[in-house]
Formats: structure tokens, sequence, C-alpha cells
């Protein structure tokens, strides 16, 4: 008999469902709230609201698109955490009913265990041990993965995640949220003629929010003496920041590496699309004789494929949690 497993992802503002049958993706549907553009940022309540709006229709096309009946779901996996806490109890209380109704056991998913996990969505997948390196907006590790569900957080941000430092950078550029997409896309027209200092932290620790304020008082004593100055500049500001921040990843991935002695290296979450670090990495596999993993974009950024693949993981070993359980806003593996 086939093993049909339904992900549910809703920690921030995506609210995805997938299905996976027999370890293969057939479906992942996501729903984005496109009304966080208005101010700036992801605005809990209003993410909370549209996950409840969006996620019965996603979960019915991810269940029409994959070709199958409701019936044949063997397990419903969900993210229980890390994430918006609002957000997050939508998904947990629809899988929960959902799984109660078609009388099927539960999976609780770590959503950053799934970013890296996203890399058996796909082939080629990475042999173990590999190190991933996970930069999403809302944290930034290195981490050493052992078996599918043995990993282990060996670097990680001491402030702010690198895709903050993207939005945080774009804000003050008078960017859409979430800037780092459109800072990818500029940058591409531009020079990396500005420098910003790199951080003083300990050997795998990455810092962002001393970033932020070094482009914000550059900014400030270039508005000074040329008011259009970004406007201007533009396309190079955003080259600029791009290259600092992809410029620190890459250097203590690089030391992980060589700290760990493993040359199968990932990279996952949203900032994982950033075309400078994908290039980056790829370059440096080369260089290296490293074997680089790069999700294609739709396993970059939130989505229910890989929850549901860290699901598969977790009903081979019976890993089934009971209707007891709670959303976790924090939520370390
Ligand atoms: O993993 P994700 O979708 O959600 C979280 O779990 O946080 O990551 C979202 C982050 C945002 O900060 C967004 O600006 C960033 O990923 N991002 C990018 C790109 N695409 C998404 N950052 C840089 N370049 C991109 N192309
Ligand atoms: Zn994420």
């Amino acid at each position: 008999m086939s093993t049909v497993i339904l992900g549910i992802e809703s920690s921030c503002d995506d609210t995805s469902a997938a299905i996976l049958k027999d370890g293969e993706i057939l479906s992942n549907c996501i729903a984005n709230q496109e009304a966080h553009r208005l101010y700036g940022g992801v605005v809990p309540e209003v993410a909370s609201r549209a996950h409840q709006i969006n996620i019965i229709p996603v979960v019915d096309l991810a269940i029409k698109k994959a070709g199958i009946q409701k019936e044949e779901i063997s397990a419903i996996a969900f993210t229980r955490g890390p994430g918006l806490i609002g957000s997050l109890m939508v998904g947990v209380s629809f899988a929960k009913a959902f799984a109660l109704s078609l009388n099927i056991p539960m999976i609780e998913v770590n959503h950053m265990q799934a970013h890296v996990l996203a890399h058996f969505a796909e082939t080629p997948k990475p042999k173990f041990p590999f190190l991933c390196l996970t930069v999403s907006g809302g944290h930034t590790q290195i981490v050493r993965v052992k078996a599918p569900l043995e990993m282990e957080v060996i670097g990680s941000t001491i402030d702010d995640a690198a895709g903050e430092a993207f939005d945080k950078s774009g804000k003050m550029l008078g960017l859409d949220y979430p800037a780092g997409p459109i800072i990818d896309k500029l940058a591409k027209q531009g020079n990396a003629i500005f420098e910003f200092p790199e951080p003083k932290v300990g050997e795998l620790e990455f810092s962002f929010s001393g970033l932020k304020t070094s482009i914000l008082y550059f900014l400030k004593k270039q508005l000074k003496q040329h008011p259009d100055f970004i406007t201007e500049h533009l396309n190079d500001i955003c080259a600029s920041v791009q290259k600092t921040i992809v410029a620190i990843l890459i250097k203590k991935l690089k030391l992980a590496a060589q700290k760990t002695g493993i040359t199968e290296i990932a990279i996952a979450g949203g900032v994982s699309a950033n075309s400078a670090l994908r290039e980056a990495l790829n370059q440096l596999g080369k260089t290296e004789g490293w074997n680089t993993y790069i999700p294609k974009f739709e396993y970059c950024t939130d989505n229910a494929a890989m929850i549901a693949v860290t699901g598969y993981f977790k009903y081979m070993e019976k890993q089934f949690i009971g209707q007891e359980v709670t959303p976790l806003a924090r939520y370390k593996f």
C-alpha cells in the first residue's frame, strides 16, 4: 500500500499544502499574502486571519492537483514551530481537525529542520553527513546533518537573520517587503562599489545588526550631501549590500566545512533563492571540491513540500503526535 503524506505549512505569511506519495511530491500549493507589502513587514494578526481564509482552499487544491482522494492520505504532517503563534495555531488546529475526521495519525515538524530536508524533495539528494546553511527571514544557521532526523546547529546568528538584513536594508532604501528578491533583481544592474564592514564575532557566529547600522549611517551621510543619492545609486547600493551579506555567509560556511571536514554542502531557506549566493556557492564548490546542493526556487522559501518530506521520514520511524499537541513559537532542535 502507498504512503501518502499531506504537509501543512503556516508558520509565517505563506499558507501552503503539499501531497507526497511514496517519497515523491505530487503537489505543492502556496497562497502568498500580498497585504503585508503595505505595512513593510509581516503583521501577525493579518497573517493569522489570512491563513484562516486560505487554508481550506489550499489543501483542497493540493489534493486535487495530486489527483488523489482525501481518503488515501496516510498521515498529516504540520509545522509545529518556530513561527508566529497565531499563524501556527491555524495550521495546527486544521491538521488536528482533518486528522480526526479521517482517523489518521499526525506528525509534528520543526520548520527549520524541514528547510534542511527540502533537499530530499528533489534529486540529486545530499549524502550524509552534510552541512546546510539555512538562511531565512527569521534564522541563519549552519546545521550538521548526520541522518534525516539527526541534526545539530553548529553556528547561528547572535542578532538579526540574513533575510532580515536584506529586508531591513531594503526598507531603508524605500523598497517593498520582502526586499530580498527586489535587492537581488536590482543588484544585477549595479556594481558593488560601496563597502560595508564585516562583523567581528565568534568563528561560526553570524551578526547582521552592525551592517544595518552602518548602512543607515552611510545613507544619512550621503543624503546630507546628495538628496537624490538613493534614487541615483539604488542599483549600486543593492549590489554592495548583497555582496556584503553573501560574503559573510560564504566565509562562515567555508570555515564550517574546514572545521568539520565535510564536503557535501547545501543551502536552504528563503535567502538561498538569492542569485549571488547561489553563484558564490557554485564557484566555491568548484574551487573547494565540494558537492553543492541548492534547492529549486519553490523549495527555498516557505513551502509545504518540505513539511511533507520531513513528515515522511518521521512516518517511517512511526514518530506520531497526539491531539494534545500545541504550537511552539520558539522551537529549537
Ligand atoms: O524561508 P522564508 O520564505 O521564510 C522564513 O521562514 O523566514 O524566507 C523569507 C526571507 C525574506 O527575508 C526574504 O527577503 C528572503 O527570504 N528572500 C531573499 C530572496 N528571496 C527571498 N533574499 C535575498 N534574495 C532573494 N532572491
Ligand atoms: Zn522558513
